[in-house]
């Protein structure tokens, strides 16, 4: 049965046969040009992940601070960003969310930033970029960074400026699930000279994957290729299916970038912009629509900002029509996807300092993720309203 996953990028055997071809040192220095260009910062350094990313961007940053000590995080996202922030060192410092624009609550905020503040991390989630001028300001005003977490939203932009926009510095990932994906791969970017020399020597003393992971490693792409799209991804989704349910993140290894996964990134760069460019119509076409629908609200897409839409997040008002809605959608052969179903704290206590966090805990189980990428056919998309205004009623 044809079965739209949520997340797809369509990356074709061509692709991977020319990226095995062409594999080779130089393709990391055209990859590092190429990435530094998209979001118009003077250099990138290359990691195996954003999360190692990140982590070379906290090493750095402690080596001219190293005073400071906490890192500002949004209570609700990817929980695994608190890891990172522990595996550097550091201690998390969770910043409740505003519930219209699932960016930060300015008045938590002020709360959590301060004199041990190294740096603020500042999430433009689900692919919609976030004006950060504000936080920038309060980050600095304590001499902290602000580090803009790109993973979901490279390419997007607010009026002119990509994102990361304000930020001293950014990282993207490469990931399963982003809008240009080769299975893994991040980097972080930064216009600072200084920061780039101590990014420099990070990004050289990464170590390659553990063989353990390696040896299958030719396999993986292929799979990953086919397994993504709808005609196969109904095949594959008891398998796919176990390896999603997989329980948050216990460690994470921080590695160097695969040359292959550097050549298949610049081989599928010049179809990034094209791919963006459909994911930002059918999500504000989705988003439209949607809108007008009782029961539900869908974030604020900030005056002027251009969104890459990763996924188009909903949010319920009850958790009950949200099940009914997922296992409609689902009936009819559109995953969806509750992200993130907890809070950050709620996942890794020791992140909350024993707070409640009332905006992240209250958003968290009630936002479903619709896809947006470029495998749905102008059928899915009226199959996805057809559900929704039938569960909910008009
Ligand atoms: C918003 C965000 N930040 C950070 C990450 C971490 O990136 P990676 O999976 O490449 O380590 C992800 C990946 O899921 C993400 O979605």
């Amino acid at each position: 049965m044809r079965r739209v996953p949520v997340t797809a990028v369509p990356i074709r055997w061509g692709d991977i046969r020319r990226a095995w071809r062409t594999s080779g040192p130089h393709r990391a220095d055209a990859l590092r040009t190429v990435v530094a260009a998209e979001t118009r910062q003077r250099h990138a350094f290359l990691a195996g992940s954003g999360s190692t990313a990140l982590w070379m961007l906290l090493r750095a940053l402690r080596q001219f601070k190293p005073d400071r000590t906490e890192v500002v995080l949004p209570a609700y996202g990817v929980p695994s960003l608190h890891l990172v922030v522990k595996k550097a060192g550091l201690t998390s410092r969770l910043c409740d969310i505003d519930p219209e624009t699932l960016g930060f609550q300015m008045g938590d905020l002020d709360r959590v930033v301060g004199e041990s503040t190294l740096a603020v991390i500042a999430v433009h989630l689900f692919g919609i970029p976030q004006p950060l001028e504000e936080v920038a300001a309060r980050a600095r005003r304590v001499g902290a960074v602000l580090i803009e977490d790109v993973a979901q939203a490279l390419g997007g932009r607010l009026g002119d400026r990509p994102v990361p926009h304000v930020g001293e510095a950014g990282f993207v990932s490469f990931d399963r699930g982003k809008n240009v994906s080769a299975y893994g791969g991040g980097a972080a970017v930064t216009s600072d000279e200084r920061l780039s020399e101590m990014l420099r020597s990070e990004e050289a003393a990464l170590h390659s994957m553990p063989t353990a992971r390696h040896g299958l490693w030719p396999l993986v792409l292929p799979l990953y290729m086919l397994a993504m799209r709808p005609r196969w991804y109904g095949a594959f989704f008891p398998l796919v299916h176990r390896y999603k349910l997989v329980a948050p993140h216990a460690d994470l290894v921080f590695s160097r970038l695969r040359p292959l996964q550097a050549s298949l990134l610049l081989e599928l760069w010049p179809r990034f912009e094209p791919i963006n460019y459909r994911r930002g119509l059918t999500g504000r076409y989705l988003n439209d629509w949607l809108r007008r629908l009782p029961g539900l609200r869908l974030p604020r897409v900030p005056e002027g900002a251009y969104p890459v839409f990763n996924r188009l997040p909903v949010i319920f008002e009850s958790s009950a029509v949200l099940a009914r809605v997922q296992s409609n959608l689902f009936a009819r052969g559109i995953d969806s996807a509750v992200m993130y179903p907890k809070a950050v704290h709620q996942v890794y206590p020791e992140a909350g300092e024993g707070r409640s966090l009332p905006h992240a805990e209250g958003v968290a189980p009630l936002v479903l993720t619709l896809p947006t990428h470029p495998y749905l056919r102008p059928q899915d998309l009226e199959t996805i309203l057809d559900v929704f205004e039938t569960c909910l009623g008009r």
